[in-house]
């Protein structure tokens, strides 16, 4: 049995500390097309494949996380069979592997609405054109069924002792697990939460997350430290209770931040973290070069090696 639980968001407000962060490492070819990235290796060929948000799950390949990365076509061509408005466009991939196949999740939804669901596809290969759509996982809400989430931004955990999560979530409040609603993450100042990834690294389960405004930025900044950042928050478990590096709970507004605007990246975020062959653990994420342009559709592909000998990941 999944269980699951999910993250929620408001507004938000704790502008962003400013500290020496790296540049993002190189990336030539296709760099934008690149909204929540998903990175996954295929351990047989050693070749690198990005999925992201929209065109029906855009996929890129390449040798190596710099690229050159080339456009290879939608992971599922003809949508989702999940009959709900956003079948044809889909969002925030996460993609894995468990036993012989590997596994897609995708979410179904429209800008601001919480009528989603959270579809699941698989290939034994990656390559476009073997992906089967399987529908949805049964993690769904809607505008009339009452309940305070929103199905969207599906992440797969193991515990690594044979039990699986999904944490999800984004704008509408909460964390579930068994079926029941389990809030691991949000503040009550500032509900602009979204985007779960846990990563396991040494004793520890990192909740990364999005905050703030996300997107939209050429036709709405948001106020300087209210745009998209990384945060985190741990724990000794894969579903919690997740704390940050001064032991605030998550729960109530904790996190703290990983990587936030600095020299001319602006609004990082849907990242994930890849435990890669040769630079250890990598965080992904899309950003905006401020050189290039403010519009989702110039978000950039960034990527950068992370260090967590500290016990809290570090840029
Ligand atoms: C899809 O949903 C709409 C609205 O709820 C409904 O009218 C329609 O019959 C559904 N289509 C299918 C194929 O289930």
């Amino acid at each position: 049995m999944v269980r699951f639980f999910h993250l929620f968001g408001a507004v938000a407000l704790l502008p962003a500390l400013v500290l020496g962060y790296s540049l993002p490492e190189a990336c030539s070819g296709v760099c934008n097309n690149a909204h929540d990235p998903s990175i996954i290796r295929r351990s047989s060929d050693g070749t690198y494949f990005r999925f992201s948000t929209g065109g029906k799950i855009a996929v890129h390949t390449a040798s190596s996380l710099s690229g050159p990365w080339t456009y290879q076509g939608a992971a599922l061509p003809s949508g989702s069979s999940i009959n709900l408005t956003g079948n044809q466009d889909l969002w925030a991939p996460d993609v894995f592997k468990l036993g012989s196949y590997y596994y897609l999740y995708y979410s179904v939804s429209s800008f601001g609405v919480q009528d989603s669901a959270i579809g699941v596809a698989r290939s034994t290969s990656l390559d476009v054109g073997t992906w089967t759509d399987l529908g949805s996982t049964g993690v769904a809400s809607s505008s009339t069924s009452g309940v305070a989430y929103n199905t969207i931004d599906g992440n797969f955990i193991s515990d690594g002792s044979g039990n699986y999560f999904m944490t999800f979530g984004s704008f509408w409040q909460g964390i579930h697990r068994n079926g029941e609603v389990y809030q691991v993450a949000y503040d009550p100042s500032d509900s602009a939460m979204e985007g779960p990834f846990v990563f396991q690294y040494g004793s520890y389960y990192y909740l990364f997350f999005s905050k703030g405004q996300c997107c939209g930025y050429d036709s709405s900044m948001p106020p300087s430290g209210n745009e998209y950042r990384i945060m985190v928050c741990r724990s000794t478990s894969a579903v919690g209770p997740f704390v940050d590096q001064s032991g605030t709970s998550c729960r109530n507004g904790g996190g703290t931040v990983v990587l936030a605007s600095h020299d001319w990246v602006y609004g990082p975020g849907g990242q994930g973290v890849y435990q890669d062959p040769t630079y250890g653990p990598v965080l992904y994420y899309h950003y905006v070069d401020t050189r290039i342009g403010y519009a989702d559709g110039q978000k950039q592909f960034g990527w950068n090696k992370i260090s967590f000998s500290t016990g809290w990941p570090v840029v």
